[in-house]
Order: C-alpha cells, then structure tokens, then sequence
C-alpha cells in the first residue's frame, strides 16, 4: 500500500485499535431532506467532534462543513435516483475523483446493487472509480446497498455482496450487520463497518447492533439514523464511540447515553 492511501485509511480507521465511528450523513443525495437531517449544519456541528471521519456528499461538505475542520471527509460519490423509484439501483459516479481530491477527501465511498436490475453498472462503477481513485492514492468504501428491498440483509446474500466488492479492489466495505454477521465477515478480505438501517426502536437497540457486530468481526459503524435521529444525538454518538472504542457492553454505553442526555436535558 502507498504511503498516502496508508495515511488515508488509518486517518479513518484509528491508529490506536484499527476501529472507526463514522457519522453518516449523506441519506439526502436519494432521500432528500431526510428526518433530523433537515439543516445539515445543524445537525453535523454538534456530532463532529466525536465522529472519527464524516460520510457526506460533496454538496452537504461545501455548504455545512466548516472548512477548519480537522476530521476525515469520505466522499459518497455514487448517486443518480430517487427514492421515488421503485428501483434504486440505477446510479452512476456522480462526483469526479479530481473533485474528491480538490475536497481533500480521506477516500471516496460508492453503492453496489448486487442481485438488483443495475447490478452490472454499479460493479463496474465500483471497478472504475478503484482504477481511478487509486492512482492518487485515494482508497474507495464500497457500500453493499439494497434499495428497498431491506430484507436482503442475511448473511448469505451481504456475504456475497461484501466478497464482491472487496474483489472488485474496495479498501473497506460498509454493509449491514445481520443474524451471522461472523460469516459476512470471515469472508470479506477487506476491514468491514456496519451501517445502522432505519431507526431501530431504542438507543440501546442500536448499541447491541454494534457490540455485536464488533465482536464478529466489524472495525467499527458508519452510522447515520441511529444517530442523528435519537433524542439525543451527541450523546448517542459518544456512546456509540464507547463501544467502539473502549469495547463497553451495551448498558454501559448506554448509562453514558442516558447521564449525558440527561446534562444536555438540563443545560
Ligand atoms: C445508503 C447509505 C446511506 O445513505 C447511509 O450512509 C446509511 O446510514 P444509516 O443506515 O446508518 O442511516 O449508505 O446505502
């Protein structure tokens, strides 16, 4: 590996354990102005100083990101349907990697559609933007997407897809944690993150999801939902981070949730 994709990657992945707590927030280049992401700004500021790098669009990084700020921006750079689609899968790279080197992007991050109609663009996009990217150094996040078919997420099929993207030359993949994680990623040569999917029904939820996942075989959660949309998002990210991080069990973290909601309550 070259030394500038190596500096890259371990800027995203901590030096310290190899883990990661990436913030999420590029749900708007399909969902639009998605649920506590309506301001982006507002949303982002609080959360920043605990996330270890930002996944975002090039549009949200120049207009709600501070350009002082000293984290690692992974660059979504796949797009080109709505929500309003049946199908999801029809994207395209929507952002150049001479763009994503002018943003000083930490790496670019890309969807993959295995087994939907537009499987055979989005592989090749993945294989494209590797040969691309790469030249600079630049390391690609394949993210193993399944549009709304949200019941593709066993172990057998994110095996497939996360295999694929990491044969196709992805750095790391972020895909869905699942009953039998520990196969998904006993399978995938590459470092693997976990997304957290629509909001689960509680912050403590989201903390077993990725206690477990963690613990067969995920480095770490590029988390979106779980995050922004809780009551209380900075102290969901901080307890999210104690996990990841400090390997708590869910209750711990989750005590360290409810003391720092309870301050943010009272301040
Ligand atoms: C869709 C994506 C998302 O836009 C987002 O990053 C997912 O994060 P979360 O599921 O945690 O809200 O990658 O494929």
């Amino acid at each position: 590996m070259d030394w500038g994709l190596r500096n890259r990657m371990s800027r995203i992945l901590q030096p310290a354990d190899g883990r990661t707590v990436m913030l999420a927030v590029d749900h708007g280049y399909f969902l639009g102005p998605t649920h506590h992401l309506e301001k982006p700004a507002a949303t982002i500021a609080p959360l920043l100083p605990y996330a270890d790098a930002i996944m975002l669009t090039r549009g949200v990084l120049r207009t709600s990101v501070n350009p002082d700020a000293d984290k690692p921006m992974v660059l979504r750079v796949s797009g080109g349907t709505s929500v309003l689609q049946e199908d999801l899968s029809n994207e395209t790279i929507t952002t150049s990697v001479k763009e994503a080197l002018r943003l000083n992007a930490a790496a670019v991050a890309l969807s993959i559609f295995v087994g939907a109609r537009h499987e055979h663009e989005s592989i090749v996009n993945l294989a494209h933007l590797v040969n691309e990217a790469e030249e600079y150094g630049l390391p690609v996040l394949a993210v193993t997407a399944v549009g709304k078919e949200l019941e593709k997420r066993d172990a057998r099929y994110l095996s497939l897809a996360c295999r694929i993207a990491a044969e196709h030359g992805a750095r790391f993949v972020k895909t869905y944690h699942c009953e039998g994680f520990h196969k998904v990623a006993e399978s995938c040569p590459v470092p693997l993150i976990i997304a957290g999917g629509p909001k689960l029904d509680t912050d403590l939820d989201a903390l077993e999801m990725t206690r477990n996942a963690l613990e067969e075989g995920a480095v770490g959660v590029d988390m979106g939902r779980n995050i922004f949309q809780s009551d209380a998002p900075a102290a969901m990210i901080q307890a999210v981070g104690k996990v990841v991080h400090e390997d708590a069990s869910p209750d711990e973290a989750y005590e360290l949730f409810r003391e720092l909601a309870r301050e943010t309550t009272f301040a």
